[in-house]
């Protein structure tokens, strides 16, 4: 009995492995599908004809996972009415093909991961026409779920205006049972969707301003196959403008400060940002010295940075960050001051006819004694300089009011002395920069302390005079002029020029009674000034004296007058000095008279140094005095006048 089965069996088989050629299954051998989808295998077949077969016969075609080797395959789906098919499997796996067609596709719904396995399509027909395609297994991959919903938004919802949001998934399939929807989230939690489908869902809410940010998440659960899927958003709610800061972001890792000052060192870089938090972010915009600088879209969320790279003098200011929300603007600004070591520094000097000029570094001014000059200093620095002048070494104080950056000094009714390096220094704690200039006082020539004596040579007188610029002399003998340094038998004359002085002294060879007039004349570009010598012979009794006044050119100061008398009356002398008496006389330095007359009869034979003032020492015993009136007459022309005066022993 046993024999004959296996004998069957074997006939069986060879006679399927003789059929084997002609059965043919067209499919995909490898299927991937994701957990609670579905898929759609096409199919088709083919089997050789045979004579046994009445064409009529109903075609039934199986699908069978298939199990190992020891156990029964699982059917999952047929078109035989009579067969069950697992019970797992019903509803879930469908044989859509038609078997008569030759067609033997298969549908699967609601896939579950334990669907995963092989999968082999077997035909009958009739009694006698059966097979199994063993040899074309579908590999069936069941993946975890990994597609997700999405959630349909307005990109920004305006607060306490109503709107529909919608859920769907594009992606599944018809075919399946229909997946359930919920929506969960703090703007929702207390509400229903508005509508439902099996393939999509839609909820109404009117969104508040604290929703803003919080998620909502709209969850898709596949009954079928017990997964779910879900998708989150945070709600972009619309709100105003809350908050707008500007602060200062610098080089050098000195960090970020929010301060409505700041000062910055000059040629550093720095970067300015501003701040908006509102939604939609606000345009944002930076404005400096009332220009836009710099503007944004609104795209940029809400912070517009400007660069300041190597800060210039110009980049300080105001600067104004301006937010424009919808219809509404608002702005902040900073003030920026840049810093920087006192440069352009400048002085300016007005001069006696509010004439202004600019002195650049190491420049001469040139000014005539008795005027006066405002020198204008100033410097560009921040913050502000210190200023001072110094003349040489020496601080000067200034009389006028002065602001930052400025400092004036004035210089009134300037003497000689005053002449003088001036140096204008400005500083900073960044900085100091100074210039100088040179002051020259001008002025007229002076003549101070003739002095006349009698020597063994013959008469010997010496001039001195004092001028800037350096003045000339000229020596006049009579009506001539004695050529300077010149030297012949009867005149020699020694000059010597030296800064401001011209000295110059003069040697008569001449017998003692002689009438003579010398005249000693200095003379610059502001004035001449000179002195008249009157020499009168032993034999006259009254000197007249000639004063010449010097001619001053604009300068409109008087020259000074100085009288000099050489007497020779033996009769007032004493006896041992008959021979080499000297008279000697001189005004004070005062320009209107002169007050008394010094006579010096002291021995000499060569110009001595000037006497000491004649003023302040008591009178040597061989002093004349004399009573010197003078008389004032028209001038003899334009800018020249002459004075006499007569002198009683
Ligand atoms: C097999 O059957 C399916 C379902 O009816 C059909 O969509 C498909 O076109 C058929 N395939 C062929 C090759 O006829
Ligand atoms: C919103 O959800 C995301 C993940 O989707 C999470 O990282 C975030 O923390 C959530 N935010 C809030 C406010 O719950
Ligand atoms: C900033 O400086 C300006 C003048 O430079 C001044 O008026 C203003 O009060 C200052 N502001 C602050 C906050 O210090
Ligand atoms: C900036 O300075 C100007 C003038 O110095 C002043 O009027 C303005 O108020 C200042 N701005 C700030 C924000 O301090
Ligand atoms: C100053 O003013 C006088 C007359 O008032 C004029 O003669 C002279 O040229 C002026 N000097 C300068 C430098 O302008
Ligand atoms: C100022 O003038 C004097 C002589 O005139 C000269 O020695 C000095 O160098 C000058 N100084 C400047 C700064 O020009
Ligand atoms: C300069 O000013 C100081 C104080 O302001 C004073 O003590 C000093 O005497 C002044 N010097 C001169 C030369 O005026
Ligand atoms: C002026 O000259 C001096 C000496 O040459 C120099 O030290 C100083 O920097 C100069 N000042 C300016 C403003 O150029
Ligand atoms: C010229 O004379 C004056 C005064 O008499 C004197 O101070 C000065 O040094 C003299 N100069 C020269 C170069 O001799």
């Amino acid at each position: 009995m046993l024999l004959l089965l296996l004998l069957l069996l074997l006939l069986l088989s060879l006679s399927e492995s003789q059929y084997q050629r002609g059965y043919k299954l067209q499919v995909s051998l490898s299927e991937t599908v994701q957990e609670g989808l579905c898929i759609y295998i096409p199919c088709t077949f083919v089997y050789p004809d045979s004579w046994m077969v009445t064409r009529s016969a109903m075609i039934h075609g199986y699908w069978f996972r298939k199990r190992s080797q020891f156990l029964e395959d699982v059917l999952v789906a047929t078109n035989n009415q009579n067969r069950e098919v697992e019970k797992e499997a019903m509803g879930r796996f469908h044989l859509v093909g038609d078997p008569m067609e030759y067609n033997c596709s298969l549908r699967i719904t609601d896939v579950q991961k334990k669907d995963d396995g092989h999968y082999f399509f077997r035909m009958e027909r009739g009694w006698r026409e059966k097979f199994s395609y063993l040899n074309y297994q579908v590999n069936l991959n069941v993946r975890a779920l990994t597609e997700k919903p999405d959630i349909f938004i307005p990109e920004i919802l305006e607060p306490g205006h109503s709107v529909t949001l919608m859920c769907a998934a594009p992606w599944i399939c018809r075919e399946g049972t229909p997946p359930t929807f919920s929506w969960t989230g703090a703007a929702v939690s207390n509400l229903r969707p508005s509508r439902e489908t099996p393939y999509f869902s839609e909820l109404t809410l009117i969104p508040r301003p604290q929703d803003h940010g919080t998620n909502l998440t709209c969850r898709m659960t596949f009954p079928g196959a017990g997964v779910s899927t879900e998708t989150t958003i945070p709600l972009n709610v619309a709100y105003p403008l809350r908050k707008l800061e500007i602060s200062v972001d610098q080089e050098n890792g000195r960090g970020m400060e929010t301060s409505s000052n700041f000062s910055i060192l000059k040629d550093e870089s720095s970067r300015l940002l501003c701040q908006a938090d509102s939604n939609p972010p606000a345009i944002l915009r930076w404005a400096h010295g009332g220009r836009v600088v710099l503007s944004s879209w609104s795209s940029d969320a809400g912070i517009l940075v400007l660069q300041l790279p190597h800060l210039g003098v110009k980049d300080g200011g105001e600067y104004s960050c301006q937010a424009q929300y919808r219809m509404e603007t608002q702005h902040v600004s900073l003030n920026l001051s840049v810093l920087y070591a006192p440069e352009n520094l400048k002085v300016s000097a007005l001069g006696p006819n509010k004439t202004v000029a600019i002195l650049g570094n190491a420049s001469s001014l040139v000014v005539l004694v008795g005027e006066s000059l405002q020198l204008e200093c100033v410097a560009d620095s921040s913050p502000p300089a210190y200023m001072n002048w110094v003349k040489g070494s020496q601080p000067l104080n200034s009389s006028l009011p002065s602001s930052p950056g400025i400092l004036c000094l004035e210089l009134s009714h300037i003497q000689p002395e005053d002449g003088g390096e001036y140096t204008c220094q400005a500083q900073n704690p960044w900085g100091t920069q100074h210039i100088s200039l040179n002051l020259s006082v001008q002025y007229p020539p002076r003549l101070f302390d003739p002095f006349c004596s009698w020597a063994d040579e013959g008469l010997l007188c010496t001039c001195s005079i004092q001028a800037e610029p350096t003045p000339s002399l000229i020596w006049w003998v009579g009506e001539r002029t004695v050529e300077d340094n010149g030297n012949n038998d009867l005149l020699q004359v020694m000059s010597t020029t030296s800064g401001a002085w011209t000295n110059s002294s003069l040697i008569l060879r001449q017998k003692q009674d002689l009438d003579l007039s010398l005249r000693c004349e200095g003379r610059n570009q502001h004035g001449a000034h000179s002195l008249l010598v009157l020499i009168v012979s032993d034999r006259a009794s009254v000197a007249a004296l000639e004063f010449s006044k010097g001619a001053l050119l604009g300068a409109g100061i008087m020259a000074l007058l100085i009288v000099c008398l050489i007497l020779a009356y033996k009769k007032f002398l004493r006896k041992k000095q008959l021979e080499t008496g000297e008279v000697g006389i001189t005004d004070s330095q005062s320009n209107e008279e002169a007050d008394y007359v010094n006579v010096d009869t002291n021995q000499g034979r060569k110009p001595g140094p000037p006497p000491p003032d004649p003023v302040t020492q008591d009178p040597p015993e061989e002093l004349h005095y004399a009573s010197i009136n003078f008389r004032r007459l028209n001038p003899k022309n334009q800018g020249e006048s002459t004075e006499y005066s007569e002198i009683k022993f």
